[in-house]
C-alpha cells in the first residue's frame, strides 16, 4: 500500500521554492565575498592595535632583520622607508584593515632574491620577537602568522 505521509502536505508553490533558492545563493556569494576581502571582520586588525601599531611592529621588525646576519644582506640597496610602509599597508590590508596595499604581488618582490626556507623563517621569527616587545597577544600574532605562511610558496623559490 503507498505511503500517505506526504499527501496532505501542499508543495511549496514554485514561486516561493525559487525565491529561497536565490535568497540562499545570494548570502553564499555574499559570504563568500565577505570571507575573501575580508570586509566584515577587521579583528585581527583591531588585534594587532590598528594601522599606527602595525606600522610600529614592522619599524621594530625591520630593525631586527637589517641587525640580523642570517638575512641583512638582502637589504642592501634597498629602499627601507618604502619598504615599511608597503608591508605595513599590506598587513593592515590582510588583517582587515582600512588599507590599500599597492605594491607588487609577492611572488614579483621576491623572485629576484632566490630567497630558501631559513631566510624566510629568520623573518618571520624575527616579526614575531617584534610583536612580543610590543605586547601583542599570541593568539593575535599566531593568526597574523598563518596569513603569512600563506605567502610561503610566492617568496621562498629556493
Ligand atoms: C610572508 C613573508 C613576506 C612578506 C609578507 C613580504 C612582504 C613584502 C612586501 C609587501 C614588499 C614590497 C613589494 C613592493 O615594493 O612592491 C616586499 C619586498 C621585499 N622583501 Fe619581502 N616579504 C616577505 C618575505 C621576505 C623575506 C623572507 C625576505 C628576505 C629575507 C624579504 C625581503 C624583501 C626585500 C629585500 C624586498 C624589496 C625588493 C625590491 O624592492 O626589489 N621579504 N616584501
Amino acid at each position: 500500500m503507498p505511503s500517505i505521509a506526504h499527501s496532505h502536505r501542499p508543495p511549496w508553490p514554485r514561486v516561493m521554492r525559487a525565491a529561497f533558492i536565490g535568497l540562499l545563493a545570494a548570502a553564499t556569494v555574499a559570504a563568500g565575498f565577505a570571507r575573501h576581502s575580508n570586509a566584515s571582520d577587521d579583528s585581527l586588525y583591531r588585534g594587532l592595535g590598528g594601522k599606527d601599531s602595525i606600522v610600529k611592529v614592522i619599524d621594530v621588525a625591520m630593525t631586527k632583520w637589517l641587525t640580523d646576519p642570517r638575512i641583512l644582506d638582502e637589504f642592501d640597496n634597498i629602499n627601507i622607508e618604502r619598504l615599511k610602509s608597503r608591508i605595513s599597508d599590506q598587513i593592515c590590508q590582510i588583517a582587515g584593515g582600512p588599507c590599500q596595499y599597492s605594491g607588487r604581488d609577492m611572488y614579483a618582490s621576491h623572485k629576484g632574491l632566490h630567497l630558501n626556507q631559513a631566510k624566510f623563517n629568520a623573518l618571520a621569527e624575527d616579526l614575531q620577537l617584534a610583536m612580543d616587545e610590543l605586547d601583542i597577544p599570541f593568539r593575535t600574532q599566531n593568526r597574523l602568522m598563518a596569513l603569512l605562511a600563506a605567502m610561503q610558496r610566492d617568496v621562498v623559490t629556493r
